[in-house]
């Protein structure tokens, strides 16, 4: 497929806005489209903004900028696409409403043209459905922001053409992405093996081992990632969080190892939803204090290793039952969420027998299916084998 192939981005919201931006800066011409006309004002003025700062910074000449400002043409109605040869949709996460745009879209656009949903959470098999060229639709999952994380999973469908996934593979890389490879399974890579770093962090608060700050604490001290969960889950909105972890525990029959928690339903019900509500599990007003941890080294420790052994188990897991490659796995947290390490190297380096020890004890002491070792893991274990 050409470089520079014309481009539809449908919803110039947060992540439209973002791909429409990424497109034009790698030379497309980029038709971006909303149904309301505010949205794409919104989205003009937020680009011409990133714009004049990156020329600041330096990122870009004016010329340069101009250049790629004059690439993106904002409208309203499907009219214009009909020159394009891919179109990416990311409109309200409703499946009736994509399923309506797909069915016209598909209407409108040449033969050989591909229809790739931006979607979190609904399968790409679903989207699909609905057109007549159900081989030319596919996933292509993009992380926010889009313009600053580099992953992209790209998902398949069990119709899609598999000419275009390699075309999409290699078309993301000319756009300086890192593409993963994910099956059509509900929160493909990310969403689904991100679930513990919030649910397991929720539960050990739910136990009463430690308050919101010091299990932030312990993952940033002594997992070195970025952000604790509940400043993560404040940042990301805990009414979004919630809803991500609702669908992935619905759409995988309700398996225990997913289950939401009241803690978070309760947040979400009283709109303390995080940063952009001013509260969440912190309070984010200019003068309010910052609740303190308790730095005590020997609990600090055990909150990092029970929320990192259920995390590569679910990363293990996502390998036993192929959801992608062991490579794409630790790509995908590394890259879609900057984790510090990506997961099954991580297990190799602490050990998959600590991760199992961990688990189980968790099992003996619960009795909940919610800790059930990945048989992957396990065998890992008792062959005394890593990942790579
Ligand atoms: P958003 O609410 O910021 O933007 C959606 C835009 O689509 C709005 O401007 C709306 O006016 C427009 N729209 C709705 N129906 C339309 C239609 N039929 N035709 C044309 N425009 C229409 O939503 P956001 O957050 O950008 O999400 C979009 C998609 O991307 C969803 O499927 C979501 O699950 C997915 N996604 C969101 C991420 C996030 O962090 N926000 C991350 C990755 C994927």
């Amino acid at each position: 497929m050409s470089e520079k192939i014309g481009v539809a981005v449908i919803g110039s919201g947060t992540m439209g806005a973002g791909i429409a931006q990424i497109a034009a800066t790698a030379g497309h011409k980029v038709i971006l489209i909303d149904s309301n006309d505010s949205a794409l004002d919104i989205a003009k003025s937020s680009h011409e903004k990133i714009f004049a700062r990156l020329v600041e910074k330096g990122k870009f000449s004016e010329t340069q900028a101009n250049e790629i400002l004059g690439n993106i043409n904002y409208h309203i109605g499907l009219n214009e696409v009909c020159d394009c040869s891919l179109v990416i949709e990311a409109i309200v996460e409703n499946i009736e409403i994509k399923q309506k745009l797909f069915s016209e879209l598909e209407l409108i656009l040449p033969k050989n043209s591909v229809i790739a949903s931006n979607t979190s959470s609904l399968s790409i098999a679903s989207i699909a459905a609905s057109c007549d060229f159900s081989d030319r639709v596919i996933g292509l999952h993009f992380f926010n922001p889009a313009p600053l994380l580099p992953l992209v999973e790209v998902v398949p469908s069990l119709l899609t053409n598999p000419i275009i996934v390699d075309d999409m593979v290699a078309l993301m890389k000319t756009w300086g992405k890192i593409p993963v490879l994910a099956k059509d399974t509900p929160g493909f890579i990310v969403n689904r093996v991100a679930r513990p770093f919030y649910g397991e962090s929720i539960r050990i608060y739910e136990e009463g081992l430690a308050d919101f700050a010091t299990i932030d604490w312990a993952l940033k001290t002594f997992g070195g990632f970025r952000m604790g969960p509940f400043e993560l889950m404040d940042l990301i909105g805990n009414d979004i969080n919630y809803t991500v972890t609702e669908t992935v525990f619905k759409e995988f029959y309700y398996d225990a190892r997913y289950k939401p928690s009241f803690t978070q339903k309760r947040m979400v019900e009283a709109k303390l939803l995080g940063r952009k509500s001013g509260k969440g599990y912190y309070t984010y007003a200019a003068d309010a204090e910052r609740e303190m941890p308790v730095e005590n080294e020997e609990l600090g420790r055990q909150i990092f290793e029970r929320v990192w052994a259920m995390l590569v188990n679910e990363a293990a897991d996502a390998l036993f039952w192929n959801i992608a490659s062991k490579e794409d796995i630790d790509l995908a947290m590394t890259k879609g969420v900057n984790y510090p390490k990506g997961l099954l190297a991580w297990a190799d380096e602490l050990g998959p027998d600590k991760a199992v020890e961990i688990i189980e004890k968790l099992r003996n002491k619960f009795g909940e299916e919610r800790y059930r070792v990945s048989p992957i893991l396990k065998q890992k274990s008792q062959l005394q084998e890593r990942f790579f």
